[in-house]
């Protein structure tokens, strides 16, 4: 049977998919990828590597029998901003190594792209699939090319590429990392050991959000609808949730009143208002029966148990 490869395995992203891939596929079908950040205690077969290097995912592909790749591996907005031309080389160098693989060896691909991919000239509110893409970080111009490359590999060798404009994802499992949306897990931390917490971003910064399950749950139901469902195949806008860190904060209180929140908006300000509020995603919704499970209350409760226990071990 063909196997399943998914590149930065122990990300944001990842974390999660792994286990739940793990789960429905079993552990002697799924391969992690991953470089920097290894989980030590990972149960499954695991694999070093770069996604830039061509030649060793090559020989990946053709170790395994690989049959479909989860291509997560990438730097996010405020990495990517510290580290422009690794940012391009890797999230368009990489895309283009599996993009260029799945052509050669007829592999089903998902990437993510991203809110990111939107920019200031994107409409704030409901942004509709087809809409303007101006982004102004070094990440966010790697999804628009990504994006387009998706849609150029299909339509010229009929590469079957899916891809999700991923909202800021927010799950406890990977370690909280660089980018603009992620403190809305940084946050969690802070209550739990401080119960406190100074934010990056204003009170009233809206952006799209959703709880990391809901995230797993409509990329595996993605890549398992069937093809003649999908209609956009540069990336499904792809939505769930939109607050602000007060409106975060109003949550968390429920469950700590005495929580005590500042905020110093820093650089990754600007990258937020970028970035639009809500996004329509209907498309997702009648292609292929996206529909999400948890709202802010529920994610809220949701983080809070798992970052407690993972803090706790
Ligand atoms: N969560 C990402 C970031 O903030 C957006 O795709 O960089």
């Amino acid at each position: 049977m063909q196997k399943i490869l998914v590149t930065g395995a122990f990300g944001l992203v990842g974390s999660d998919l792994v286990s739940e891939l793990q789960k429905k596929h079993g552990n002697d079908q799924v391969i992690a990828l991953g470089r920097q950040t290894i989980d030590g205690n990972f149960h499954g077969i695991l694999e070093q590597g770069d996604v830039r290097d061509y030649a060793a995912m090559e020989a990946l592909i053709k170790k395994y029998n690989i049959g479909t790749v989860y291509h997560l591996a990438g730097l996010l907005s405020v990495g990517g901003e510290k580290q422009p031309d690794l940012a391009w080389d890797v999230n368009v160098g990489g895309l283009k190594n599996i993009l260029d693989l799945a052509k050669d060896y007829q592999l089903k691909v998902f990437w993510p792209s991203s809110i990111a991919a939107f920019g200031p000239t994107t409409p704030k509110h409901d942004v509709p699939q087809h809409t303007s893409l101006e982004p102004t970080t070094i990440y966010g111009v790697s999804k628009v090319t990504g994006e387009l490359l998706c849609q150029y590999y299909f339509k010229r060798y009929g590469v079957d590429v899916r891809s999700l404009r991923y909202p800021g994802l927010n799950g406890y499992k990977a370690a909280p990392g660089d980018g603009t949306t992620e403190y809305a897990i940084h946050i969690f931390y802070g209550l739990i050991k401080d119960n406190a917490y100074t934010c990056f971003l204003k009170e009233d910064a809206r952006l799209p959000m959703m709880y990391m399950d809901d995230a797993i749950k409509g990329t595996i139901a993605l890549m398992e609808a069937p093809a003649e469902k999908i209609s956009v195949r540069t990336s499904y806008n792809f939505a769930a949730i939109s607050f602000t860190p007060g409106e975060l904060v109003a949550e968390i209180k429920k469950i700590s009143p005495d929580f005590q929140i500042s905020y110093e908006p820093d650089a990754r300000q600007q990258i937020a208002e970028s970035w639009p509020q809500t996004i329509d995603d209907s498309r997702a919704r009648e292609d292929w029966g996206w529909q999400e499970s948890f709202d802010l209350a529920a994610m809220t409760r949701a983080l809070y148990e798992g970052v407690k226990a993972k803090l706790q071990k």
